[in-house]
């Protein structure tokens, strides 16, 4: 029998929504110029808008042509290109899917992608389940399920039961798509492939550690989405913040394969002490940029915030009473991702008395985004008879010029065809970080105050210095500069 039917098809849920038009078809264009999909992936867009297929591949061809990332390989590209409308609710657009997809011998390889709201996340899984089309007879059914995986513990717990009614974990792919940017993935190289960092990766010579992810952007275009199941401790923290700290934190795994560097990270999340609600303050911040009340699609009143900062202290041999800082928000006076690493003091100011009274600590800085960059942070004698210091900066770029930094969607989009899950999410990962926010969540919620307001622009608001234990410690607010601090008091 002839099976005039392809290897396998990504059919994308929400194909006229904003992740499937700014991220998705991006990236499975770019994996197609680059020669990774092999010539008959097929490509599904599911959406309620009744296009027929032309109209959607013109809308496609105009949203790529528009990008830096047009090239010649459109045409090609548009060929792979069809289009199901149909609601999500409906029977009968599931049976027409399985048309799509094919029966018997010739069905195909599949990768449903979720990309509509989470509330439809249980409905398109039973719609493909009762319309048998996540049984594995005839070759494999995977589900990407974007964040967020529920919107707290409890809901996180109850989409894994449905889900897991109808799928196995080797079929679902919980996505958080910070952990597949290039940056994101150097933290293990930078850790592993080194020597140098590993004696002093502990609490024996770090003081504290912090993971920054700031916007100059706001919520226009999600407003009240993100103001009924956002805020920056569910949007960030819960998911793209701890798997920093996790990647940062954990112990070498056996292999890079998925389930050692998964048990590695939820051992992580786990030795994660519960944050101290009864002294909240002093363990965590939220606040909201000023203004925010008034944009279109915000609930009048609204508490939710829009900067968060929290403390965290993973106790376990390696990291007890090394405080992790972790900060997120919008609206705020520069776009920059990175992780700051203060290193203890040495055991003697063995300059003391000379013009050198203080002798700075050094810093490991990584960049996440915009700069890709590693950066050390050491004390250095100021040339000249006086005994003084200054810091410099041994600073590093991690790509050549002219070396193309992919998106975090085109690795993971592959890694799904590949059938390789490590950067994503294990159900236990996803249960643990919520176990983490979950109760500072809840004590903001019972707080009858508003959050605290921060002008846009700014660094954000002043109380996120009040979460340091120790008065010589402050937010690094930007990557280092050389010569920048004299050491001279
Ligand atoms: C998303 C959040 O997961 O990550 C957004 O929902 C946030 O609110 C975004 O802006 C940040 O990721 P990136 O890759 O755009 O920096």
């Amino acid at each position: 029998m002839s099976c005039a039917t392809e290897s396998h098809a990504y059919v994308i849920f929400g194909a006229t929504g904003n992740l499937a038009t700014v991220k998705l078809l991006p990236a499975l264009y770019q994996l197609h110029c680059l020669g990774y999909l092999a010539a008959d992936v097929k490509i599904l867009g599911c959406g309620r808008t009744p296009h027929q297929r032309d109209d959607w591949r013109d809308q496609v061809r105009k949203m790529l042509a528009s990008g830096t990332n047009a090239g010649s390989c459109l045409e090609g590209f548009f060929q792979r290109l069809d289009y199901l409308a149909g609601s999500l609710e409906d029977a009968a657009f599931y049976q027409a899917l399985g048309t799509w997809i094919g029966t018997g011998e010739c069905a195909r390889n599949v990768i449903f992608y979720l990309s509509v709201s989470p509330e439809l996340y249980v409905r398109v899984t039973m719609g493909l389940a009762q319309a048998g089309l996540l049984a594995e007879r005839n070759g494999w059914r995977r589900m990407v399920v974007e964040k967020p995986f529920g919107h707290d513990l409890q809901s996180a717990r109850d989409l894994q039961h449905e889900l897991k009614a109808h799928l196995s974990e080797e079929q679902i792919y919980r996505i958080d798509h910070y952990v597949g940017k290039e940056s994101v993935q150097n933290l293990l190289v930078l850790r592993f492939a080194n020597m140098i960092l590993e004696p002093l990766w502990n609490r024996h010579y770090i003081d504290h550690v912090q993971i920054t992810h700031a916007e100059t952007v706001g919520v226009d275009g999600r407003a009240s989405y993100y103001d009924r199941h956002g805020g920056a401790a569910r949007d960030m923290i819960q998911s793209h913040l701890l798997q920093v700290l996790a990647l940062l934190a954990m112990e070498p795994p056996v292999s890079l394969e998925a389930e050692s560097l998964r048990d590695e990270k939820v051992k992580v999340l786990r030795s994660i002490r519960p944050v101290d609600v009864s002294q909240l303050a002093s363990h965590a911040v939220r606040a909201q940029y000023a203004g925010y009340q008034m944009e279109a699609g915000i609930a009048p009143g609204s508490h939710t915030e829009t900067y968060a900062a929290l403390k965290l202290y993973v106790d376990n041999w390696r990291w007890r009473d090394v405080p992790f800082y972790l900060r997120t928000g919008k609206s705020l006076k520069e776009r920059r991702s990175m992780v700051a690493v203060r290193f203890r003091e040495p055991p003697m100011q063995l300059f003391q008395g000379t013009g050198a009274a203080i002798v700075h600590p050094n810093w490991l800085l990584i960049g996440i985004q915009p700069d890709d960059v590693v950066q050390m942070e050491i004390s250095a004698k100021v040339p000249g008879a006086e005994t003084r210091t200054r810091q410099i900066v041994m600073d590093a770029s991690v790509g050549n010029p002219g070396e193309r930094k992919a998106d975090a969607y085109e690795e993971l989009l592959l890694d799904v065809i590949e059938g390789n899950r490590a950067l994503f999410l294990r159900y236990d990962e996803v249960k643990a970080a919520w176990s983490i926010v979950d109760p500072v969540m809840r004590a903001w919620a019972d707080d009858e105050h508003p959050p605290l307001q921060y002008p846009v622009g700014s660094l954000g608001p002043k109380a996120a210095n009040q979460i340091f234990d120790q008065a010589d410690q402050e937010w690094r607010q930007t990557l280092g500069c050389n010569g920048k601090a004299d050491g001279k008091s």
